[in-house]
């Protein structure tokens, strides 16, 4: 019976996801239905050994391809230090895209030198608390960054190894606010802009340039862009390292089938032997393929109001999921303890609590009989969900709860209006 109960479950749920005996969803071996007695809602449910099975498939793939790689957490999606500290003890490296990350990553036990340091924007405080710390590497952003990273570089005497961040010119097909391959982007070197910066580093004494890094966009659900884009900074020149940035997409439905983490990694790791040249350094930078799936987002249903279409009320919305509204995003929805019922029902949108109408979760998701009381779950929240959360109408952010064997622990606790006010010094 639980065989047949799996396979009807979407793969957008955490790998070992089940339905149990009484038809309650299971994640992590913990029934969702308890966890949410235990620690309230909305909260963020992860399935620890989802995690951990994602790290270690790129790992094995860059493995099975390639001698001289390394797998970078993009912490960007998933910022927490129990996040941190998993993908270090997997042994694998990060990225952070700022001060706080960079605090957070050290305090999850990332070795400084396993930390590559991004920003558009990267202030004078936070180069030098990268240098402070011993950051591994700082990816290189703009003239200003390299005149700024020189100088802190130069002050302390040491030589800081630095990526060039290009934007090749080709973007990937995805939506317009996550797509950074163009060369009318925010982020990076356009080509020429790039040759320049190259020369200038190689006349540098407190910079070592050791290769070229590129991100082409974020949901990508198709690798055909990934060849041209390293076809075009491979004419920038030859370098040990090249760092071929994240993007891979995750299914949020069941209808989307992205492409498997083997294939991304073939696709990456082909293209650079046979563009760039064989025995590079080759680092790729995933985020949201890391962490999207594994995590299931837990609500309660206040309230249900049918007029023309019916709306289910829960208690959490843009504080804690701001991906629909910023991206359009669709996700899936179902009620916990009829989970085998799944994908049955009358059609309802999923409304958050806050004051916008703009606040909906899921629309037209089918539900069955949905009624106050009742836990619903969205799944696929566990990338940019946490780490866009926010306080809008004075919501506590939710707490995240690793789950593995049937055992739950907090690893970030539930906010509460102490902290809403704690920064309040009016
Ligand atoms: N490397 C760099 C330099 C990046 O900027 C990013 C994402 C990544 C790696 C990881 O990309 P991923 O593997 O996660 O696609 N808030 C948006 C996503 C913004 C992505 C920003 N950069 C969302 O919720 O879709």
């Amino acid at each position: 019976m639980a065989a047949t109960q799996e396979q009807q479950l979407s793969h957008v749920l955490p790998l070992g996801s089940r339905v149990d005996a009484r038809g309650h969803l299971e994640v992590g071996g913990c029934d969702v239905v308890e966890l949410a007695r235990r620690f309230g809602t909305p909260a963020y449910v992860y399935a620890e050994d989802d995690l951990r099975a994602r790290a270690r498939a790129y790992v094995d793939a860059m493995r099975a391809r390639h001698a001289d790689f390394d797998v970078l957490f993009a912490s960007k999606a998933f910022p927490c230090t129990a996040a941190y500290h998993l993908f270090a003890a997997e042994g694998i490296s990060c990225d952070v895209a700022s001060g706080g990350e960079l605090a957070l990553a050290l305090r999850g036990g990332f070795d400084p030198a396993r930390i590559y340091l991004h920003g558009n924007a990267k202030s004078l405080a936070e180069l030098e608390q990268a240098l402070d710390a011993g950051v591994g590497h700082v990816v290189l952003d703009s003239f200003d960054d390299v005149e700024r990273l020189e100088r802190v570089a130069a002050g302390r005497g040491a030589r800081q190894a630095a990526l060039i961040r290009v934007t090749p010119g080709v973007a990937g097909r995805t939506h317009a606010k996550i797509s950074t391959g163009q060369a009318d982007s925010k982020f990076g070197f356009g080509l020429d802009d790039a040759r320049v910066a190259i020369e200038r580093l190689r006349g540098s004494d407190a910079l070592e340039l050791v290769g070229l890094h590129m991100h082409i966009g974020s949901q990508l659900l198709s690798l055909d862009a990934y060849r041209p884009a390293v076809e075009a900074i491979a004419t920038l020149g030859d370098f040990p390292v090249y760092n071929l940035g994240g993007g891979l997409g995750v299914a949020y439905t069941a209808d989307q089938h992205p492409p498997a983490i083997e294939d991304y990694v073939d696709v990456q790791v082909r293209a650079a032997n046979e563009l760039l040249g064989p025995g590079k350094r080759l680092l790729i930078e995933p985020g949201r393929s890391l962490a999207a799936n594994a995590c299931v987002t837990l609500y309660t249903v206040e309230t249900v109001k049918r007029n023309v279409s019916t709306w289910v009320g829960v208690d959490g919305g843009m504080s804690d999921n701001l991906r629909p509204m910023l991206y359009g995003s669709i996700y899936e929805a179902l009620l916990a303890d009829r989970a085998g019922a799944a994908g049955s029902g009358e059609r309802c949108h999923v409304a958050g609590k806050h004051c916008e109408s703009g606040d909906v979760i899921v629309r037209d998701v089918p539900l069955d009989a949905p009624k106050p009381g009742d836990i619903l779950v969205t799944p696929a929240t566990g990338a940019y969900g946490h780490a866009m959360a926010n306080n809008y109408n004075g919501i506590p952010r939710p707490p995240v709860i690793f789950c593995k064997d049937g055992d739950a622990r907090v690893v970030v606790r539930r906010e509460t209006y102490d902290d809403l006010a704690a920064r309040d010094v009016g």
